[in-house]
């Protein structure tokens, strides 16, 4: 096991250039002391030409890891034969076949290029249909980067709710009166803020896996009952959990079904594209015919639906589709779980491992994670000198969550534990 990783001359101007080029030094995403060069399978190596097992996967979308070989050839194929086209492509219409048939909810399917465009046409889409503005979203959900998405995620957590406190500098104040917010996995709360303004609101989304902290049992069951009841309609942003959780995500996981979902990172193998997908009723906004009720939604978008990412991902899921492959996933993802959990025991560090096993976390903290305001509790410093530790020794991951991935190897588990370990040790 490398004890620290060392960096070349190479590197270390490449880092130089990348902050004066770039704001923060980096591409707006993760460190920026490291720029990598390339990826395969679970692995990737930095320009100084250390290894690292990865489980930052790309943020996700690298489940099948990176470069496989099908995917590869997929790509190659559908390069030679014209990268984009505007007008509608074979590809993107089997790859919504493949979407409705997986998806529980999904009815049709309307492709966008990201993830954060995706949440952003899915509230639009409910407020078109339900002719309401406010959008209920919940404390520490994560929908990208568009400004009614950009409310609570990074909370305060001192803030009375249903009052929605701002993530970025640069929104309209406007955005603000338009968002309500709930606290994730309490029944009674979200209720009773959906039982006063339902008359108000356009949609609710949620992250039915919020950031890694699971639902509570009958929590997205009551969520879902009380939007029902009220005509409310639905959105779970799968964009992490679509064909992660299961093959159809994690309406199929926990089996509640919502109106509309947006699904991104897997669904495209590591290239840009992302869906909106729900009932038909929902989606004939973005069909021209419904001009006719004053509720057309345009959505022009020049990738929309892309060649090349839907053949990156038509090949992913078609190796998803493997038997065994969820199974192998999640065996890998507690053992990994289990794992880290016993590195600490052995420490005597205190932590909480949250999560599922294809995506989970460890938060320093004596307090069980269930709220957006429980995570709070987690010691940012040991967090970071944690991620440092890993790095120094080989393990690459986002500053927080572990994404697993079906090239983990029974090795790449063995190592990873060691470093652990080794890391756990060290705090
Ligand atoms: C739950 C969720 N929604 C939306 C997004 C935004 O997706 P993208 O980065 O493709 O814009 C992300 C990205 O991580 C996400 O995790």
């Amino acid at each position: 096991m490398v004890e620290k990783r060392t960096f070349s001359e190479a590197h270390n101007a490449l880092v130089e250039q990348a902050h004066r080029l770039l704001p923060g030094g980096s591409v707006g995403n993760v460190y920026d002391d490291t720029i990598l060069q390339r990826g395969a399978g679970s692995h990737v190596w930095d320009v100084s030409g250390n290894e690292y097992i990865d489980y930052l996967l790309g943020s996700g979308p690298m489940l099948c890891g990176h470069a496989h070989p099908r995917v590869i050839d997929a790509v190659r194929e559908q390069v030679g034969r014209g990268t984009t086209f505007f007008a509608t492509h074979e590809l993107a219409v089997t790859l919504a076949q493949e979407i409705v048939d997986a998806v529980p909810c999904a009815e049709q399917v309307r492709f966008t290029s990201t993830g954060t465009e995706a949440t952003l046409f899915a509230m639009r889409t409910a407020r078109a249909a339900r002719r309401r503005d406010r959008i209920l979203k919940f404390e520490g959900g994560f929908h990208g980067m568009n400004d009614y998405a950009l409310m609570s995620t990074f909370a305060s957590g001192t803030v009375e709710l249903p009052a929605p406190e701002p993530d970025s500098a640069g929104l309209p104040g406007c955005i603000a009166d338009q968002v309500l917010v709930a606290p994730f996995n309490d029944v009674e709360g979200m209720t009773a803020i959906i039982e006063r303004h339902h008359d108000e609101l356009g949609g609710v989304i949620i992250e039915p896996l919020q950031r890694v902290v699971n639902p509570e049992p009958g929590f997205l069951e009551a969520l879902r009952q009380v939007t029902a009841r009220f005509g409310v309609p639905l959105i779970f942003d799968e964009i992490v959990t679509g064909f992660r959780l299961a093959y159809g995500g994690a309406q199929e996981y926990y089996g509640v079904v919502p109106d509309l979902c947006t699904i991104g990172k897997v669904l495209a193998g590591g290239f840009p594209l992302a869906a909106v997908a729900g009932r038909e009723e929902l989606l004939r906004s973005f069909n021209p015919v419904a001009r006719e009720d004053g509720r057309y939604m345009p959505q022009y978008g020049t990738l929309n639906g892309n060649p090349v990412a839907a053949a990156a991902g038509l090949t992913t899921l078609e190796i998803l589709r493997e038997p065994g492959t969820y199974d192998r996933l999640f065996a890998t993802g507690e053992q990994l779980m289990a794992g880290v959990q016993s590195a600490f025991d052995a420490a005597g560090i205190v932590v909480q491992i949250v999560g599922a096993p294809p995506v989970f976390d460890v938060f320093f903290t004596d307090q069980p994670i269930s709220s957006y305001r429980d995570t709070l509790t987690n010691d940012k410093a040991m967090v970071t000198r944690f991620n440092r530790q890993l790095l120094d020794r080989g393990i690459f991951r986002p500053d927080s969550k572990f994404y697993v991935s079906i090239m983990h190897s029974a090795e790449d588990v063995a190592r990873t534990i060691d470093v652990f370990a080794a890391a756990a040790k060290a705090l």
